[in-house]
């Protein structure tokens, strides 16, 4: 209910009838779109109450409201605001005011202007080919269901309140057990931190380790949304090639010997964008250089869950680095898109460091989707969805393969990839990639990933193509619709 008692001021200096004030200022509410056709008034007694006025008064000021349409007086409800309003349009009341949020360019801040948005409008498409995300038509439902439930339960959730924030959460524990079995981490539950997706966790250690000036590595072409994150930090990128091989390590250890770098952001599983898994070679040299220099390194390792050969790699956030190594991980990329959970690993001074900084920006993080996300993985049913999304992802990524050699043979080059979500798309030289896109989203089909073929991008002329969250009967139409718009 509205704050009647600040919003009619009652003026005692005057001749104006107090009724005739109350009514006027009401009308002036009903005019500025603050009290809406349906709205209840108060009751005339609770009214009366509040500007401390005799109940007589006000219902003679409703009843002049009530006299003059703006209000209807509804047996068994009360007064309520009509919705056949006198003066018509609800528009044209306002027309003598303006918004205060109607100004613009009135404060100044820095814009951001930073290329978040996908190049074509995502609207009237028929299928979405996306940057590399989940099936979400795969998910247990019911079981996700049963395990908010639970979380919701008068017991379970008095319980989560009592737990000191993020600290030894359901989740945390559940984690640390989970990612010492699929990724042979040495951790304890101390070393985890819970975000709210794997951005989150790359913006907080990134934050709380660059100064403005401080040099990082990253990889050309890397994953563009922690550059952005990086730069803006007033980072001084160094870029190094990625080859069939992962990142170029020997040119690391070149810029090592010549620089002083303050950090390393590395995706050695199925790189972003190129998808390309880093060779053992490049993996233990890599692990030298770490131990060798006075760095610190995040290692992204997004989509670790989907490896279709039975011996992946692990992270190298599993072998002897000392500590220099931050681990990100994302949930989100094993439930999808509407699940934003990702996790940290770090040793427990950093830990409590980058706590302390996501309490700037939210203060109690996401209790109950993380006691769900706990109970999916004691109960093994995430290591089921898992497994099962796995054969399907392993299927569509040889299918959408084939179809693209087949169909699209002079036109893209790509490697298939060992894992993950998406392919990487090249486009040979004489077909440009933005009009072909153009032309395949006039025919319904668009391109959500960010495509890496315009600005500084414009030499890549490639996209990511998410197989994953295609069904063969997508992939088939999606291809078909490539096909069509690569024709000169
Ligand atoms: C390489 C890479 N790292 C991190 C993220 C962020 O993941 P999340 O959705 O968990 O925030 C993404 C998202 O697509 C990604 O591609």
């Amino acid at each position: 209910m509205l704050p009647y008692k600040n919003l009619i001021l009652i003026n005692t200096d005057t001749t104006e009838p107090l009724y005739r004030q109350i009514a006027v200022q009401l009308i002036a509410l009903i005019q500025e779109g603050k009290l809406l056709p349906g709205t209840l008034l108060p009751s005339t007694r609770t009214l009366a109450f509040d500007l401390q006025l005799h109940r007589k008064t006000i219902t003679a000021a409703y009843d002049v409201l009530v006299s003059e349409d703006w209000v209807d007086n509804l047996p068994r409800k009360g007064y309520v605001v009509s919705s056949d309003l006198p003066l018509i349009k609800p528009r044209s009341y306002k027309k003598n005011k303006i918004s205060a949020f109607a100004h613009k360019g009135v404060i100044s801040f820095e814009p951001l202007d930073t290329i978040l948005n996908p190049v074509f409008p995502l609207d009237k498409s028929r299928i979405m080919i996306d940057d590399g995300f989940p099936d979400v038509s795969l998910l247990p439902v019911t079981t996700i269901a049963k395990q908010f439930k639970k979380a919701l339960d008068n017991v379970t959730y008095k319980a989560i309140l009592r737990h000191g924030m993020w600290e030894n959460s359901n989740l945390s524990v559940a984690l640390s057990t989970f990612l010492k079995q699929t990724r042979g981490l040495d951790i304890g539950v101390e070393n985890i931190f819970i975000t709210r997706g794997a951005q989150m966790a790359i913006y907080i250690a990134a934050s709380l380790i660059i100064k403005p000036g401080d040099k990082v590595i990253v990889s050309d072409p890397s994953y563009f949304i922690a550059d952005l994150v990086f730069e803006r930090l007033g980072a001084e990128l160094i870029r190094v090639p990625v080859d069939s091989e992962g990142m170029c390590t020997q040119s690391i250890e070149e810029i090592l010997q010549k620089n002083e770098v303050k950090m390393m952001y590395i995706i050695p599983h199925h790189h972003h964008p190129t998808t390309v898994t880093m060779s053992v070679e490049r993996r233990q040299h890599m692990l030298k250089l770490i131990k060798a220099y006075d760095i610190a390194v995040i290692e992204d390792d997004y989509d670790y869950d989907f490896q279709f050969k039975y011996d992946p790699y692990l992270p190298l956030a599993s072998g002897d680095h000392g500590g220099k190594i931050i681990y990100i991980g994302s949930l989100t990329k094993v439930l999808g898109t509407p699940f934003r959970l990702g996790y940290m690993v770090a040793t427990t001074d950093f830990l409590d460091a980058a706590r302390k900084l996501r309490r700037l920006i939210d203060i109690r993080g996401d209790a109950i989707i993380e006691e769900a996300a706990a109970g999916l993985i004691n109960n093994g049913d995430l290591t089921r969805h898992i497994q099962r999304s796995n054969r399907l992802y392993a299927q569509r990524c040889d299918m959408a393969s084939e179809l693209i050699s087949k169909e699209l043979t002079d036109v893209v080059n790509f490697t298939k990839p060992t894992g993950g979500m998406a392919l990487w798309l090249t486009f040979n030289p004489e077909f440009k990639l933005y009009d072909i896109l153009k032309k395949a989203h006039k025919d319904g089909i668009v391109l959500s990933g960010t495509v890496y073929c315009t600005g500084k991008n414009a030499h890549l002329n490639s996209c990511r193509f998410g197989f994953a969250s295609l069904n063969e009967k997508q992939l088939i139409e999606v291809i078909e619709v490539l096909k069509k718009a690569s024709e000169k």
